[in-house]
C-alpha cells in the first residue's frame, strides 16, 4: 500500500479538490482545503475539506466531507484525511467534528463513518411548503406587525449586490457557520451572478440586520440560509419581524414569478423554523443525518 502524504490543498490541487468535493448550492465557508497525495507518485488519492459551524451551545464543531475516489477507497485515505481534520480542530478548540449525510449518501458512507467513531446525534429535515400558504400567514402577520408599529421606519430590503457584502458574511459566520473571508468570497461571486438574484438583506439604517439566500428554479424556490442579528431575533420579547420580513419578501417575489413550492431544512434543535413548517403545513421532502465524533479526550 502506498504512503500517504496530506498536504493543504494549494494551487492546482484546490481545483483537484474542488472537483472531487464540489460545493453544494449555498453551503458557503469552507476553510480548510486539503488533498492525500501518494508520497512515492504525488499522484491525488482523496480530498477533504472543513468548516466551523456553531452549535446551539454557542461552542464550534468542524464540519467535514470527505471524497475518495473508487480505485483509491479501503486503503485508509479517508482516516488519514480525517484524522488530519481532527488534529488542527483538536489544537484550535473545536468540539467535535461533524458530518452531514445526504439521504442518497448514507449506504455508502455510513459504514465508514461507524468504523471512523461518528454517531448519528440529529437529524435534518427537508420541508417543502406551498407558497400561498406561507403567503396566507405571513402576509398577515406581517400586516400586524406594521400595524403595531413593530417595523423600523428606516428598515429596507435590498438584493445582495447592493449590501455591505463583508458585513453579511459575518454575520453568516456569527450565526451559521464557515469562515467569514471565504463565506464574502462566495458571496461577492454570488453577488455577480444571476444566482444570486434572489438572495437579499435586511438594512436598518444601512446597517445589516438580516439576510435570506435563497433561489428559484422554475416553480421551487430553496432557502439555504436565513439569518437575522442576534438583537433581530424572535423569542423571549423579540416579535421576531426581521425574520419574518424576510420570508415575506421572497415568498411575494416567488409568487411573482411563478414559484409554487418552497423548500427548507433544518436540525431538530432549530424550533423556529420547525414551528413554520407546522404553520405551513410543509411536507417533509427527505430526511438526513447529522453525525458526531467528539475531539475531547
Ligand atoms: C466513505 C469514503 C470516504 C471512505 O474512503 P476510504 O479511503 O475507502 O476509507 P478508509 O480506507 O479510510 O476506510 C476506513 C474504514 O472504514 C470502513 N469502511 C470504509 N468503506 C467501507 C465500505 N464500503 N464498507 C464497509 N466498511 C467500510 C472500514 O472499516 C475501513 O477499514 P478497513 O478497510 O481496514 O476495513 C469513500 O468511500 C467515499 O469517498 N465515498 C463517497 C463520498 C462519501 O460518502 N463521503 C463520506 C461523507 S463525508
Amino acid at each position: 500500500m502506498p504512503a500517504i502524504r496530506i498536504v493543504a490543498a494549494e494551487g492546482i490541487d484546490r481545483r483537484a479538490c474542488r472537483m472531487l468535493l464540489p460545493d453544494k448550492p449555498g453551503v458557503v465557508g469552507w476553510s480548510q482545503l486539503l488533498v492525500a497525495k501518494d508520497a512515492a507518485t504525488g499522484a491525488i488519492l482523496g480530498a477533504a475539506k472543513g468548516m466551523p459551524v456553531r452549535m446551539e451551545s454557542s461552542q464550534f464543531q468542524l464540519r467535514i466531507a470527505v471524497h475518495v475516489p473508487k480505485p483509491f477507497r479501503r486503503r485508509g485515505v479517508a482516516t488519514a484525511l480525517i484524522d488530519h481534520l481532527a488534529g488542527h480542530a483538536r489544537e484550535q478548540g473545536f468540539q467535535s467534528l461533524a458530518v452531514l449525510l445526504e439521504p442518497e449518501d448514507r449506504d455508502a458512507a455510513l459504514p465508514f463513518l461507524s468504523a471512523r467513531g461518528f454517531q448519528t446525534v440529529d437529524r435534518m429535515t427537508t420541508f417543502e411548503a406551498r407558497v400561498e400558504r406561507m403567503a396566507a400567514w405571513l402576509f398577515e402577520r406581517r400586516r400586524w406587525l406594521i400595524d403595531r408599529g413593530e417595523i423600523p421606519a428606516t428598515a429596507r430590503i435590498v438584493p445582495l449586490s447592493e449590501a455591505p457584502i463583508d458585513a453579511v458574511a459575518e454575520l453568516h459566520a456569527r450565526s451559521i457557520g464557515g469562515v467569514a473571508p471565504r463565506i464574502a468570497a462566495s458571496l461577492t461571486e454570488l453577488a455577480r451572478s444571476s444566482d444570486g438574484r434572489d438572495t437579499v438583506v435586511l438594512l436598518i439604517d444601512g446597517v445589516v440586520g438580516g439576510y435570506h439566500h435563497c433561489d428559484s428554479k422554475g416553480d421551487l424556490s430553496m432557502t439555504h440560509a436565513l439569518a437575522v442579528t442576534e438583537d433581530l431575533r424572535g423569542g423571549g420579547a423579540g416579535s421576531g419581524w426581521a425574520g419574518l420580513l424576510l420570508l415575506a419578501d421572497r415568498v411575494e417575489e416567488g409568487i411573482r414569478r411563478g414559484v409554487v413550492r418552497s423548500r427548507f431544512s433544518c436540525l431538530s434543535t432549530v424550533r423556529p423554523t420547525l414551528r413554520l413548517a407546522n404553520i405551513f403545513e410543509a411536507d417533509i421532502v427527505s430526511i438526513g443525518e447529522y453525525l458526531c465524533r467528539d475531539l475531547v479526550r
